[in-house]
């Protein structure tokens, strides 16, 4: 007799969500000192998104998850667990992944950010796979999203032209067929923590006004030696992710990276021994959106019908701290039928009404009720 498959996530939704605005090469060139012509050959980027003015990671976290619940047709009431990654949340607290978890509706969900830099959303899929493999949970979000825009250094050409904000996201549930994560790795070197980093605004540097004079607030990196980092690691994810999955180099469809550099991505398909064909790629128009580069990707793919079924994928991700993290998965969805969907939009978008109408009740109600203490204490 055949033995049964473990429990194991598949991707049943997908969805992104990037800012209006479009920055490209000569608006930069505008600002600091570069070119377009640089910034096109060192790195492969000719635009990025920016987020404007009521945009924040939260926002497009969100959209993108509503994303994600509607190609489902799923209700945010049951999802079990929200993971967000990101390294800019909308505040040091709470939790960015509260404040999407609030604008869904998701009241049974529980909720939480990670932070593994730009591998932050592989490290999230792999830890939301897990949570479903354990059986602990059915439903789990997963989200990537960063607004960079809101920590590089706009006056520093070598880190300001490489990023963008953005946000993806996908929904997992149990795998009932042939299809979902089939093996992971996860990796991480705290010895090149320095390399890539925001030095201030934590318990190890506190906000002052020294700080923010110093522009300490802003993100550093060590561009050669995350280069020669990610140059080598990138490779040897896919090598190992692939041999943990019992799949060859050559049964594998798609890889999925981090859109870092298209240099990185062209070297690693070479020491892989595979087409760059074979490497979805879009920094060209959204640039290194950190922890939403992975999850963008995976949408725009599926979006264009890159990406067929029994395909096998492959997603990885490297970036601060250092870490990486990969994931196989064979892309088989089961054909569902999506009965009554035009309702369940309708309830989903009513969802998100009264979701919104609580959180500005319970601001005005917690507003009120202060200035009544503050109003009978001074009448005292
Ligand atoms: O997602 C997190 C992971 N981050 C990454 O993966 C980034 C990894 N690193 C890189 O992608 C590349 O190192 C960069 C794109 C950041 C830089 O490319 P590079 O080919 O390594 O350039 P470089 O740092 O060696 O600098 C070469 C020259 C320098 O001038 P000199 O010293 O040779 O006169 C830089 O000052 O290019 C200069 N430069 C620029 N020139 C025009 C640096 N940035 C710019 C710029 N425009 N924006």
């Amino acid at each position: 007799m055949a033995e049964a498959r473990p429990r194991c996530g598949e991707v049943v939704g997908w969805g992104m969500s990037v800012p209006e605005r479009v920055l490209s090469n000569d608006d930069l060139a505008a600002m600091v000192d570069t070119s377009d012509q640089w910034i096109r050959s060192r790195t492969g980027i000719s635009t990025r998104r920016v987020a404007g003015a009521g945009e924040t990671t939260a926002t497009l976290a969100t959209q993108a998850a509503r994303n994600a619940l509607e190609v489902a047709d799923a209700d945010p009431r049951d999802v079990d667990l929200i993971l967000v990654a990101t390294s800019t949340p909308d505040h040091p607290m709470p939790s960015t992944a509260c404040l999407v978890q609030n604008a869904l509706g998701a009241i049974h969900a529980g909720a939480v950010d990670l932070n593994a830099g730009c591998s932050g959303f592989v490290y999230g899929l792999v830890m939301g796979h897990q949570a479903i493999a354990s059986g602990e949970h059915d439903l789990v979000l997963v989200i990537g999203a960063d607004t960079m825009s809101r920590v590089v250094d706009w006056g520093d050409r070598s880190t300001c032209v490489l990023f963008g904000d953005g946000a993806g996201a996908v929904l997992l549930r149990p795998s009932h067929g042939d299809g979902g994560v089939l093996g992971t790795i996860l990796g991480a070197d705290g010895a090149g923590a320095e390399l890539l980093r925001i030095p201030a605004g934590g318990s190890a540097l506190p906000a002052s006004g020294e700080t923010v004079a110093k522009r300490q607030h802003f993100l550093g990196m060590d561009g050669r030696q995350v280069y020669r980092f990610a140059t080598r690691v990138l490779p040897e994810s896919i090598r190992q992710v692939a041999a943990k999955s019992g799949l060859a180099l050559d049964e594998i469809d798609w890889v999925i990276p981090h859109q870092a550099n298209m240099r990185i991505i062209e070297t690693a398909a070479k020491r892989c021994k595979m087409p760059t064909e074979r490497f979805y790629l879009n920094l060209e128009r959204f640039g290194n959106t950190s922890a939403a580069s992975v999850p963008i990707a995976l949408c725009e793919a599926l979006e264009q019908g890159c990406i067929q079924d029994g395909d096998n994928v492959l997603l990885v991700g490297f970036g601060a701290g250092l870490t990486w993290a990969a994931a196989a998965l064979r892309w088989a969805p089961e054909a569902e039928e999506h009965r009554g969907a035009w309702l369940h939009r309708w309830l989903r978008n009513l969802l998100y009404s009264w979701a919104r109408a609580r959180t500005r009740l319970r601001h005005l109600y917690n507003t009120t009720f202060v200035r009544l203490i503050r109003w009978t204490q001074r009448s005292e």
